[in-house]
């Protein structure tokens, strides 16, 4: 059976700092992206594909990220669904979706945005990568599979085992791997944000642009078990990473998941592994 929010795709989130000017300027420079003040006093970081809200809160916090929709009728069918299922819809705390938007939130008490993007003039951009997932880490992995699965209407794509408990898992709600995963952890936190740049030569060109900027490299280059993606992370100055990625897979609506060992081999089929838990 088809599910309401496919398709959907990661539009933006915010990312919240102590000093939301330097931590767009950081984005700025680290993509080679427009920084602007908006009128409310957030920071927008915009290039082609990619969007970054900046605010002012506890440095490394991700308060939502936003999904945008085909259209108003699967926006109003969607809102519909969620209705039916009584869950409880705010007013959308973003700049940049349209009237009608609205947020739900998470059991770790992140909301998320579905809306339809306002019309904004084409922004270029001298590299290519379009945003493309958020994960997040988290102590209540079950609830958030329980709540992004069964009432958001995301579709599993992959989940990490160890002795029958979750470690992870990778959600889709568009025929890409996926827009969303959590990690389980002892604290709930963001984990990571990435962009889709299409190619393993736009991953090195991305290489070449952080060794100008002088920004080592955290993790990677290798390439993920789940997704198939090549990738590398870098951190922002709050320590949350940000991750460059071609070649993730693509899946149907229908596919079932698959499962993997919670080993670092999962993370990293080339080697060494970031192992949140
Ligand atoms: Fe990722």
């Amino acid at each position: 059976m088809s599910t309401p929010l496919w398709p959907a795709r990661l539009h933006h989130l915010r990312r919240d700092s102590a000093n939301p000017e330097r931590l767009a300027r950081f984005y700025g420079d680290l993509l080679d992206d427009r920084v602007e003040e908006l009128p409310n006093g957030e920071w927008l970081v915009q290039g082609h594909g990619r969007r970054l809200i900046a605010g002012s809160g506890a440095g490394g916090t991700v308060p939502y990220f936003a999904l945008a929709l085909r259209d108003a009728a699967q926006l109003a069918s969607y809102g519909a669904a969620l209705e039916r299922l009584g869950v409880a819809r705010e007013r959308s705390p973003s700049p940049l979706f349209a009237e009608g938007a609205f947020a739900v939130t998470d059991p770790d008490g992140r909301r998320v945005v579905f809306g339809l993007p306002l019309r904004v003039s084409g922004v270029q951009s001298r590299l290519a990568g379009r945003l493309q997932h958020f994960v997040c880490a988290s102590a209540r992995v079950p609830e958030l599979l329980a709540f992004y699965r069964d009432i958001l209407g995301a579709r599993e794509s992959d989940r990490v085992l160890e002795n029958e408990e979750v470690a992870a898992v990778f959600l889709r709600s568009d025929p890409e791997h996926h827009s969303f995963a959590t990690f389980r952890a002892p604290e709930s936190r963001p984990d990571h944000h990435s962009y889709e740049t299409g190619s393993w030569n736009a991953i090195r060109d991305w290489g070449d642009h952080m060794a100008k900027l002088r920004i080592p490299l955290w993790w990677g280059p290798g390439r993920h078990g789940p997704g198939n993606n090549l990738f590398f992370m870098i951190e922002d100055p709050d320590g949350h990473k940000v991750e460059f990625s071609a070649e993730l897979e693509i899946m149907s609506e229908d596919a079932p998941f698959r499962t993997w060992p919670h080993e670092p081999r999962t993370l990293n089929l080339w080697g060494s592994a970031w192992m949140r838990s």
